[in-house]
């Protein structure tokens, strides 16, 4: 099986030196890739900016901004069966990026444009066979909005995360698992057991999308 997996923050520059971006620590998506690598998958990863080491075997590939995160996957969507959106990506970037450093003083206003969805893009045009799984982080109404996004995306799983859960990875967190098929699984784990989890689960859909397919 080939898995890629997208992880951390995505940075949009508003001028040489400053961006916006998030808290993200990748770390989830790097947990997901090691037990994949253990699983024997092929296994690449497309990492915003975030500090984890290099895994042997493991094809990292590095961007900043979210356009230049979703031309990495579509390039290589087509080669895997199943893809995984940990990262955190900016819904925003600058409507202008300064090619010099920004040299204002008194209050201004800083235009922003949406970024496209990646994750909608990708599974709208997706293969019979592959599997997509995103997540959701929200701070309310976790599984209400997490099904709404399960269906907006057209993704195979989601897995609805609080926003407590953002940069935490020893601590135990309620999870949910929304399938496309109406399951839903409610999980307490920490980051790692959700990363062993997930590819059980993932593992699953792949074997009953090849019998039907
Ligand atoms: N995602 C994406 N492209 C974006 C925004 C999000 O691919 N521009 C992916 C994330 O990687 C994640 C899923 O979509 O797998 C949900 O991300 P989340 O931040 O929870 O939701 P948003 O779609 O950004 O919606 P909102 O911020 O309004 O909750």
């Amino acid at each position: 099986m080939r898995i890629l997996i997208t992880a951390g923050p995505t940075r949009e520059y508003i001028d040489p030196v400053r961006f916006i971006s998030n808290p993200s620590t990748g770390t989830l998506g790097f947990l997901i890739a090691e037990r994949a690598k253990e699983r024997g998958y092929d296994v690449i990863i497309i990492a915003g900016p975030c500090n984890i080491p290099q895994l042997k075997g493991i094809k990292v590939i590095s961007v900043e901004s979210a356009l230049e995160m979703k031309n990495r996957v579509e390039e290589n969507f087509q080669f895997v069966d199943v893809l995984i959106m940990t990262a955190a990506v900016s819904d925003w970037r600058p409507a202008r990026v300064y090619k010099q450093k920004i040299k204002i003083k008194k209050e201004w206003n800083l235009k922003l444009v949406p970024n496209p969805d990646i994750l909608q893009c990708i599974s709208m045009g997706k293969k019979e066979n592959q599997i997509v799984v995103g997540f959701a982080l929200e701070s309310k109404n976790i599984l209400e909005n997490a099904k709404k996004k399960l269906k907006k995306k057209k993704v195979d799983l989601i897995v609805a995360n609080p926003v407590s859960n953002f940069g935490n990875t020893l601590k135990k967190t309620e999870m949910f698992l929304l399938f496309s098929d109406g399951r839903i699984k409610k999980v307490l784990c920490t980051k790692k057991h959700l990363a062993y989890l997930l590819l059980r689960e993932v593992e699953i859909l792949v074997s009953r999308k090849n019998r039907t397919v």
